[in-house]
């Protein structure tokens, strides 16, 4: 069954490229914003280039997060914890928070291709100690570039999804293969995020380096790997 997905923050790259992607696929989608306004042009936008049919509409983020059990962060890492905690009293029960935050040591003025430490080992793992009880974090849509997302071509990415609930799990793979081109992939505990995370600068860096979009490919795994059942 569809349900609707809410993507807090969604109004810079990474969660209009969602949105997109997610509006193309016939799903529907509020972006979150601090501001309905911004939250309303980022939906024009969209709708620009999903077509006037796309199910997409604008909401400051609590209504959003009210309104959804099917939640998306994609906010910088210097607003996430203080907009987890503003949220808090929004989530509905047994709702999934997907948490794409990278903590970047841009965030403090540093580079994006390094990371800043994060006392819980992840942004997702600080996300999760920051949701009411009953909300599952998944860790998940952190090595998938925004300027590919914004585009109109198959995004050839992988989407490493982390999380301690298998079932959570599954819904996040079925939504990451709503996007032409993109496999989820099952990889383990939201620990696990840690290391996806960091994999995000490196390929800025590797972006920096050689003037591209990289992204990543998992190889060599049997084919149901890539399938949520
Ligand atoms: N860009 C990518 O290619 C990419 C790929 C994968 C993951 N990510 C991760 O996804 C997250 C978002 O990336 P992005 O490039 O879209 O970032 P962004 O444009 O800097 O921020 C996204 C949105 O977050 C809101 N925001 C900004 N500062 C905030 C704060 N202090 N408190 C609450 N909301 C705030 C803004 O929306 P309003 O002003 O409308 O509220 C903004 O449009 C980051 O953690 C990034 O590391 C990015």
């Amino acid at each position: 069954m569809s349900r609707t997905i809410a993507i807090l923050g969604g109004t810079g790259p990474a969660g209009v490229g969602l949105a997109l992607r997610w509006a193309r696929a016939g799903e529907t989608v509020v972006v979150g914003s601090r501001s309905v306004e911004r939250a309303q042009e980022a939906v024009a936008k969209i709708r620009e280039r999903a077509g006037a049919g796309a199910k997409v509409t604008g909401e400051e983020n609590a209504a959003a997060c009210a309104g959804s059990d099917l939640l998306v962060l994609t906010v910088p890492f210097e607003g996430q914890a203080a907009l987890l905690k503003q949220l808090k009293p929004a989530f509905r029960p047994n709702s999934i928070l997907i948490d794409a935050t990278v903590p970047l040591a841009s965030s403090v003025g540093g580079r994006a291709s390094r990371m800043l430490g994060v006392w819980q080992g992840s942004a997702a793992q600080q996300a999760a100690e920051l949701v009411p009880k009953g909300v599952t974090v998944v860790g998940a849509f952190h090595n998938a570039s925004a300027d590919v997302m914004n585009g109109d071509d198959p995004v050839e990415c992988d989407v490493l999804v982390c999380s301690d609930d298998p079932e959570a799990t599954k819904v996040v793979m079925e939504l990451a293969a709503k996007i032409p081109g993109v496999r989820g992939i099952d990889a383990g505990k939201l620990e696990n995020a840690r290391i996806v995370e960091q994999i995000t600068a490196l390929l800025i860096g590797l972006n920096i380096r050689h003037k591209g979009h990289g992204g990543i490919r998992i190889t060599g795994l049997p084919e149901t790997s890539y399938r949520s059942s």
